[in-house]
This record gives C-alpha cells, structure tokens and sequence, in this order.
C-alpha cells in the first residue's frame, strides 16, 4: 500500500514538473510586453547565442529552419542599420544593447542533407524554384521568429519587434547574396519599465477560435 501511495505522489510530481510553473507563464506570456527603451545594463554575446540556442527547437516544415539572425551592436553596424530605420524606430533602436535582424534565408533547402535525411530529393525541388523557396522560407522562419521571441523573455531578456525599416536595404547592406530577406528587427536588451506603452486589449480565445 505504502508503495502505492509513492507511486502515486511520484506521478503527480512528474505530472505537474510537465506544466510550466506560473511565474514562467508570466514571465513568457502574460507579464511580457513590447520594449521601447532598455537600462544600462550590458547583454553578453553568449547570451544571444542562447537564444537560438533555444529557439532552433522550434518545429519548421522539413525541418527546414530557414530562421538566420544578424545580430547589430557594433558602432559600425549601427552606423549602417541608422539610415534604414523608420524615423519613429531609429533612436530606440540605436540606444539598445542589441537589435537582431530576422532573416528568411531561401537557401535553406542547401542543409537537407543534414536536416532531412529522410528526403528522396535532396533539394526538397527548390533548386528551380526560387519563388517556392522564397515563401517556404518566409512561413517557417516567421514561425522561429516567434519562437525566438519567447526564447529570449525565457532567459529573462526584454524585447522589442519592429517592422518599421527598410527591408530591401538592410538586404542590399547585410546580406548582399540576394538570398536572405528580412523579416523583423527584435530589439533586445533589460527593458526600462517607464518606457513600456500601455497594453491595448487582446481578442478572447472564443473570439480566436471554434472548437468543431
Ligand atoms: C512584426 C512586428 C512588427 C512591429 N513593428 C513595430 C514598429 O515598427 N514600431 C513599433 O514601435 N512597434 C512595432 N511592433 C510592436 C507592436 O505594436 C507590439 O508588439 C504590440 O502592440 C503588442 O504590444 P505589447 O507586447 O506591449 O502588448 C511590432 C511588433 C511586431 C511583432
């Protein structure tokens, strides 16, 4: 009987390590805001390795991940990066320890040997077909883009999403090749809680959703 009872205490145990604790779903989820200023205080390259470190868990068609990432924080990147922002970005973005820029990468298919071993055709048919590689890439990668996001709050990092720059510029600057195309930039950094703008309402799960 004893036996039993720990049998059952222990499943219970195992069984509540398998939810996130709540401090983690608010650190993650309802606690989380957009940032638009970040303290003083530095952010480690090792860090932001480590949040693709977490984010390359994210499931991807194929396990494609096309995700790539240009992390901004030299004066000289930022110099570069400057022009191509949207005048309402540019000094929140220039003031922050780091700005990730999100990158689709139709190239991806190149990795299959590696990332899907499973696959008759090696090129998954995108050799030709830049088109499809190009909105392959754009689905997958927006997908680890979301996943990045949450890696970061994670590790205990703020972020700020922008769509406001120049997307075929920053291309034309940071990745010439023709390959890649930017998604996103992600501010990142410890964020300065005054500068956080109020949270606007959020559709329900019933507004979302039907369950048929
Ligand atoms: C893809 C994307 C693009 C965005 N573009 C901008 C932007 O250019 N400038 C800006 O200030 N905020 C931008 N935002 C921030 C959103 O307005 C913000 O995430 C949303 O209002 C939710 O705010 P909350 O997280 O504080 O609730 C963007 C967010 C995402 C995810």
């Amino acid at each position: 009987m004893a036996d039993e009872a720990v049998m059952t205490e222990i499943a219970a145990a195992k069984a509540a390590m398998a939810v996130m604790p709540d401090a983690g779903l608010d650190l993650m989820f309802r606690a989380a805001h957009t940032h638009n200023g970040f303290l003083d205080r530095p952010v480690s390259d090792a860090l932001l390795m480590q949040i693709l470190d977490l984010a390359k868990m994210a499931p991807t068609a194929n396990n494609s991940q096309p995700l790539r990432v240009s992390f901004i924080r030299s004066a000289e990147a930022k110099a570069q990066l400057g022009p191509l922002l949207a005048a309402g970005n540019r000094d929140k973005t220039l003031a922050a320890p780091a700005t990730a820029i999100l990158w689709a990468d139709a190239q991806f298919w190149q990795h299959y040997p590696r990332l899907a071993p499973h696959m008759k055709d090696p090129t998954g048919g995108f050799a030709d077909n830049l088109d499809g590689a190009r909105a392959w890439a754009r689905m997958n990668a927006t997908l680890q883009a979301g996943y990045f996001i949450l890696a970061a709050r994670a590790l205990g990092l703020d972020c700020g999403p922008m769509g406001g720059f120049d997307k075929a510029g920053a291309a034309r600057v940071f990745a010439p090749d023709g390959m890649r195309e930017a998604l996103m930039l992600v501010n990142l950094g410890y964020g300065d809680p005054e500068k956080v703008r109020p949270r606007a309402g959020r559709l329900a799960a019933q507004e979302m959703a039907q369950i048929l």
